[in-house]
């Protein structure tokens, strides 16, 4: 069976007038592959989307963590605090996933545990806080600008990382 295409937003783009925009894009992009996963019996499928669900999730919460929820926090910092802890439950699954390996029912069992997290704190972040985010008087502009830069500095450490994980047989 072909596989659908599955697109993630480019790196480093973001609507300027509106970065939650940029993040529900990533919203999208995550529960596709999650979905891929978790509908196929394909271990080659599996074995592909697994590690990517747990790349798309890890930068995803990095510039959330380090860039939108510490801006946008005064907006609604109850909202945030619980954001946040719902990311380190995610986190936390996304660690346990990458010390198992992808198509074994426990891993199977784990990504749908993430799976229902993950959509959850979705659900709660595009139903309230982006909303609240919207309608503040934040400078979105700045905002978007700001997780701009930082998504640009995370992929190119993130390349230079796996370049020096490279063993000297895999160098050209
Ligand atoms: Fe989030």
């Amino acid at each position: 069976m072909a596989q659908d295409t599955i697109e993630a937003r480019n790196q480093g783009s973001f609507p300027m007038d509106d970065p939650t925009q940029g993040l529900e894009q990533d919203h999208r992009y995550m529960k596709q592959l999650m979905q891929r996963y978790l509908s196929t019996r394909d271990q080659q499928v599996k074995q592909q989307a697994g590690p990517e669900i747990c790349t798309a999730l890890e930068l995803h919460s990095a510039l959330e963590e380090s860039v939108f929820y510490p801006r946008v926090q005064e907006v609604d910092t109850a909202l945030v605090d619980h954001c946040l802890d719902e990311h380190q439950e995610a986190d936390q699954l996304v660690r346990q996933l990458r010390s198992l390996d992808p198509g074994t029912p426990d891993y199977d069992d784990l990504l749908q545990q993430l799976h229902d997290a993950v959509m959850a704190h979705i659900q709660e972040e595009e139903s309230q806080l982006f909303p609240a985010v919207r309608d503040s008087s934040l400078d979105l502009r700045e905002l978007a600008l700001q997780m701009q830069a930082f998504e640009a500095n995370m992929v190119s450490t993130q390349a230079m990382r796996s370049q020096s994980n490279l063993r000297p047989d895999q160098m050209h």
